[in-house]
C-alpha cells in the first residue's frame, strides 16, 4: 500500500468515525427519497453530475458497483432506487456504515461491502451494468487509477457504463485564484505554513484532473467517451451574501450554465461527468 492510500485511510477512518449520525443522515434521505433527489439533483453539484440523464431510472434493477462509496449515502440511494449494489471504500468506516443501514433500512437487495482494496478483491460477478464513483478518481495516483481502469473493465458487462463524477481543472489560473481563497478546513496558500501542514494530510495526490486528462485516460479503455462540465455559472453561489437564498441561485445556475457554448464551460467548469462506454476489453 502506497502512501497516498495511508493518507485516504486515516483520514476518512476519522471522518466517518460518528457512525449513528452517519446513518441517521441516510435514514432521513431514504425516508424522504424523492423529496430528497429532486432537490439534490438538481442543485447539489455531486447529485446534479453522478444523476445526470435520467440515471435514477436507468440504475433500476441493475447490478452497480460504487467505488470510493465514503459515507455511503449514494450507496444507499441507488440501493432504495432498485438496483443491486456493490460498494467498496479503503476505509473500513463505510463497511459498518453499510452494515448498520442495511439492518434499519429494508432494501430489496442489501448492500454488498467489498472490503478493502479493490485491486485485489476477487469478484464473483462480473457483469456489472455500472461501474460508478462520486468524488472519487481525483484521489488515486496516475498508476493506481490505470490499475483500476483494467479491473473495471473486466467487471463490467459488454453494454456496462462508467461514470464518474469529479472535480474539472482545465484552467491553470482559476485553479491558482481557488487555492488563494480560503474555504472552511483549508486554509489559503497565501499562508504557507499553515497551508504545508494542512497540505501534508491531504487525501488528494498531485495529479492531473483536467477533461484531457479523462477523455485520453478514458480512450485507452472505451469506445465511447463523454465528458459534461458542470459549474461555470453555479461556482458563483460562493460569493453570494449569506441572506440570499444560495440553493435557488445554484438550481437556476445549473440550467442556465447549459445554454453556454462547450468550449466557454470546459474553461470555466469547477466540476465534470465522465461517461465510458462500450469497453474495449
Ligand atoms: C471525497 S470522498 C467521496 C465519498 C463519496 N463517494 C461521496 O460522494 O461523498 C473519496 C472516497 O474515496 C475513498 N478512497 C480513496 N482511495 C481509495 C482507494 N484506493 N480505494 C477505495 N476507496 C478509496 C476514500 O476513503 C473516500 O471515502
Amino acid at each position: 500500500m502506497d502512501d497516498n492510500q495511508k493518507k485516504n485511510i486515516d483520514f476518512y477512518d476519522q471522518k466517518y468515525q460518528f457512525l449513528d449520525s452517519e446513518v441517521n443522515g441516510i435514514l432521513k434521505r431514504l425516508n424522504k427519497l424523492d423529496v430528497f433527489l429532486a432537490d439534490a439533483t438538481a442543485t447539489d453539484t455531486s447529485w446534479v453530475g453522478l444523476y445526470h440523464d435520467d440515471f435514477q431510472n436507468k440504475i433500476v434493477g441493475k447490478k452497480v458497483l460504487e467505488l470510493g462509496c465514503g459515507d455511503c449515502a449514494n450507496a444507499a440511494i441507488m440501493a432504495a432506487l432498485g438496483a443491486e449494489v456493490y460498494a467498496n471504500d479503503i476505509s473500513s468506516k463505510s463497511g459498518e456504515i453499510i452494515a448498520k443501514v442495511n439492518e434499519l433500512y429494508k432494501f430489496t437487495h442489501p448492500i454488498v461491502f467489498i472490503e478493502g482494496d479493490f485491486l485485489t478483491a476477487d469478484f464473483k460477478e462480473k457483469d456489472f451494468d455500472f461501474v460508478v464513483g462520486k468524488a472519487f478518481l481525483h484521489h488515486l495516483t496516475h498508476d493506481i487509477e490505470r490499475k483500476f481502469f483494467n479491473k473495471i473493465c473486466e467487471l463490467l458487462a459488454p453494454t456496462g457504463e462508467s461514470r464518474f463524477f469529479e472535480p474539472a481543472v482545465n484552467s491553470r489560473i482559476l485553479d491558482e485564484i481557488r487555492w488563494h481563497i480560503p474555504v472552511p478546513g483549508r486554509p489559503s496558500k497565501f499562508s504557507k505554513e499553515a497551508f504545508k501542514i494542512w497540505k501534508a494530510n491531504d487525501p488528494h495526490p498531485e495529479r492531473d484532473n483536467s477533461s484531457k486528462h479523462f477523455k485520453r485516460l478514458g480512450a485507452k479503455y472505451f469506445q465511447d467517451v463523454q465528458i459534461i462540465s458542470l459549474g461555470t455559472l453555479e461556482r458563483f453561489h460562493r460569493l453570494l451574501p449569506a441572506s440570499y437564498n444560495q440553493r435557488s441561485f445554484r438550481k437556476k445556475a445549473f440550467v442556465w450554465e447549459r445554454k453556454l457554448p462547450s468550449s466557454l464551460n470546459r474553461i470555466f467548469a469547477r466540476s465534470q461527468v465522465i461517461i465510458y462506454k462500450n469497453a474495449k476489453h
